[in-house]
């Protein structure tokens, strides 16, 4: 579907892809600004050209856009971030007892992204790029950080500030099971406030402007990286953000593409937002295209300011860039340990030769010049920075408007926009969103021709090796092995698909939980509600199939009341799993807890050994056993009201060894060890799954998050 074209807050700004021909819309480009000192950051002095292009500064940002927000000047100062050492086994003498030893990766980092602008964050891998973007996010700060970061208009960085700022993470963090459409469409729906079409015009503005039209019929899972890269960036895009902090939004695209997404943000930016993205390698393209760089090396600055002053500034302290050579490479070089460059030779010292002595120096001495860099800029020399190092520094040019300590300790009410409302939308209405995406996304993972042949030849195996099994004495301990493989088979599957599921997808529902898209409570019932149907759909097939070939009990009745019992074991081993992986983050733990607490749970079902072979003081766990529930609430179903005629194989006490008379239903049961009826069993496994259900979301809801990204990730669940 052709989107309706740019309208609303993304007027004007469009993708230029490649094979797309001409842009529609006015180019991104460069064009002059309405004039000096726009902006409400004020003071576009920013000195030596440190506008969009040469002598063309950004234009002023639309006041009252951005959800009540103008465009926002963001500053930082002396930030630093300190981390604990991870060490490895045999971390060296004294590991594990003791504090941990902590390592400093952000030395009093300040500067300062303008709306209008596209601010790059360089530096060689490992430099603080992602760190320094995390420093900026109020949710992702984390333990060990220090320093300040303010907007201007409205003082520090504050809980309300959530709506304005957007960041796109490096991994694309997308439902893999939905289409580009369909993505944005739900995001849409969650975040947006307004009517349905509305929702549906700026999802489908946000589309075009990115250049997704041509795949937003597109599975993710099949969508190329910069399609998906583009689809996280529109995701962020829908709410309209004042600030858009990415992580590396051109990793994995070709040069073509990466200056095609920087002329989108440039474009984005031009409508007044502040952007500031971390870049890798870029091109001499991207690279020349960008409105200003912060050069960073071991968490420090050795420069800032715009592109065009970078070589200038490096040649003045003796670094000179050689002819045809990359500035942008220069620069990454004169950064990179020479130890790590590997290929310095072909970098700027063998690369240029010609154009000046000093960078074959770095061949040799690169931590030496590294420091020289860094001292000079810490020195000041660096006359486009906005701050020297450590935030000690007055802002070289420009003040920030607006910074009011007064309003520092407000949070929200000091915000522009005043108190917003906490959702955009209702519970319910967020609980019918949320349950039709769980829905699509299950549905695409479970319901596949592969699964349905899965069960399909699992149901004839079972019913093949228990074929028409006689109802007689000696066959009693093999229908009751049917009735616990059964149980145990859809319980694991259940546990095991659901312990699988919950890690990928928490990442999102964390990504969208600190934007503030729906309550957590909306997210779990919905999951519940969209989720169990599907999980069903296998058992009940199995069990149609299996109970029957097998000849279980030829009752229709029974076979009713069993499936209603799977079921229920099924919706047991799904909440099972599902807390398992909420507790814990890392997979290979989550399947090892799941394997040691599943093996106990089964070992005490019942089938093996029955509660008066366990020793008493581990009887206790099969009231914990929703294999107990399961299997005895079945096996009473399947024994109940009809006696099993002896055959003198004495598998039975009852029969005696006798093979004529019959034991009865409670005989049979007694030498199975089952108890209790049907309905008591399959009460108490309800009960159990309410439990497990309300345990897992009270352990997402109120537990602290594990850590996830470099830095711990959101403070908050
Ligand atoms: N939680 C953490 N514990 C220990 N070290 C960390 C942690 N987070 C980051 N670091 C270290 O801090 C340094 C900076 O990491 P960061 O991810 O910010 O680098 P980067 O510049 O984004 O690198 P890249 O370009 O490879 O993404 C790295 O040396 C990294 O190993
Ligand atoms: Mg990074």
């Amino acid at each position: 579907m052709a989107p309706e074209g740019p309208r609303g807050p993304l007027a004007g700004v469009r993708l230029e892809l490649p094979g797309e021909g001409a842009a529609a819309g006015p180019g991104p480009g460069p064009g002059p600004g309405p004039g000096p000192g726009a902006g409400p950051g004020g003071g576009r002095g920013a000195g030596r050209g440190a506008g969009p292009g040469p002598g063309a500064p950004p234009p002023a940002a639309p006041a009252g856009r951005f959800g009540g927000a103008a465009g926002l000047v963001l500053e930082w100062r002396g930030l630093a971030k300190e981390v604990e050492e991870r060490g490895g086994a045999g971390g060296g003498a004294g590991a594990g007892a003791g504090p941990r030893p902590r390592r400093r990766i952000l030395h009093g980092v300040s500067g300062r992204a303008r709306p209008g602008e596209v601010l790059a964050l360089m530096g060689p891998s490992g430099s603080g790029k992602t760190t320094l973007l995390d420093c900026l996010h109020p949710e992702r700060q984390g333990s060990g950080f220090s320093g300040s970061v303010r907007v201007s208009p409205g003082g520090p960085m504050k809980k309300w500030l959530k709506r304005h700022l957007a960041y796109v993470r490096q991994e694309d963090e997308l439902f893999k099971q939905l289409t580009v459409r369909e993505t944005l469409l739900f995001t849409a729906q969650l975040r947006l406030a307004g009517s349905e079409a509305e929702k549906r015009a700026q999802a489908e503005a946000v589309t075009g402007t990115l250049g997704l039209s041509r795949c937003q019929g597109t599975q993710l899972a099949l969508c190329s990286g910069g399609e998906k890269k583009r689809t996280s960036i529109a995701i962020e895009m829908l709410t309209d953000p004042a600030i858009l902090l990415l992580d590396e939004p051109t990793s994995g695209l070709d040069s073509t593409m990466a200056a095609a997404l920087l002329s989108t943000l440039k474009a984005v930016a031009r409508e007044g937002r502040t952007v500031v993205s971390s870049l890798h390698q870029p091109s001499s393209i991207v690279f020349a295209k960008l409105d200003a760089v912060m050069l960073l090396c071991n968490g420090r600055t050795v420069f800032q300011g715009p592109p065009s002053a970078a070589v200038p500034y490096f040649e003045g302290l003796g670094f000179a860039c050689p002819a045809m050579y990359n500035p942008a490479d220069f620069a990454m070089d004169l950064l990179v340990p020479v130890g790590e460059a590997g290929d310095m030779s072909s970098g700027a010292g063998g690369a240029g030769g010609g154009g000046g002595g000093e960078c074959g120096d770095l061949e040799h001495d690169g931590a030496s010049t590294q420091r020289r860099l860094i001292e000079a800029f810490e020195a000041g020399a660096c006359p486009t920075a906005h701050f020297t190092a450590e935030g000690k520094g007055l802002a070289r040019s420009g003040v920030v408007q607006g910074c009011s300590p007064a309003e520092a300790g407000k949070g929200g009410e000091g915000a522009p926009g005043g108190r917003a409302a906490k959702w955009n939308t209702g519970w319910l209405y967020q609980t019918a969103v949320l349950s039709r995406r769980s829905f699509k996304v299950a549905y695409n993972d479970l319901i596949t021709p592969i699964a349905l042949f899965e069960c399909c030849l699992i149901s004839a195996i079972a019913g093949g090796m228990w074929w028409q099994t006689p109802w007689t004495e000696s066959r009693t301990d093999s229908r009751a092995a049917f009735v616990f493989f059964t149980i145990i088979f859809w319980c694991f599957n259940a546990l095991f698909n659901s312990l699988m599921s919950f890690p990928s997808e928490r990442p999102i529902l964390e990504r969208e939980r600190a934007s503030g898209s729906y309550r957590l409570s909306a997210y779990y019932l919905s999951k519940t509600l969209a989720e169990s149907p599907l999980r069903f759909v296998y058992p009940t097939i199995y069990l149609s199939v299996a109970f029957w070939m097998a000849g279980i009990r030829n009752d229709f009745g029974v076979w009713v009341g069993w499936v209603a019992v799977q079921l229920l074991v099924v919706f047991g081993g799904e909440s099972l799993g599902f807390f398992l992986g909420t507790t814990f983050a890392n997979v290979r733990r989550g399947i090892a807890a799941c394997t040691i607490t599943a093996i106990c749970l089964m070992l005490s079902g019942g089938f093996f050994l029955t509660s008066s072979e366990v020793p008493a003081f581990l009887r206790w766990i099969r009231y914990l056993s929703p294999f107990s529930y399961g299997y005895n609430a079945a096996a009473a179903l399947v024994f109940n009201g009809k006696g099993v005629p002896c055959d003198g194989s004495g598998v039975l006490v009852a029969c005696g060894g006798a093979a004529e008379g019959e034991a009865s239903p409670a005989e049979v049961l007694e030498a199975l060890g089952v108890r209790h009826s049907p309905a008591f069993n399959a009460g108490m496994l309800a009960l159990w799954c309410l439990g497990m259900r309300l345990w897992g979301y009270c352990h997402l809801r109120f537990l602290p998050r594990s850590p996830a990204g470099p830095q711990g990730g959101p403070a908050r669940r």
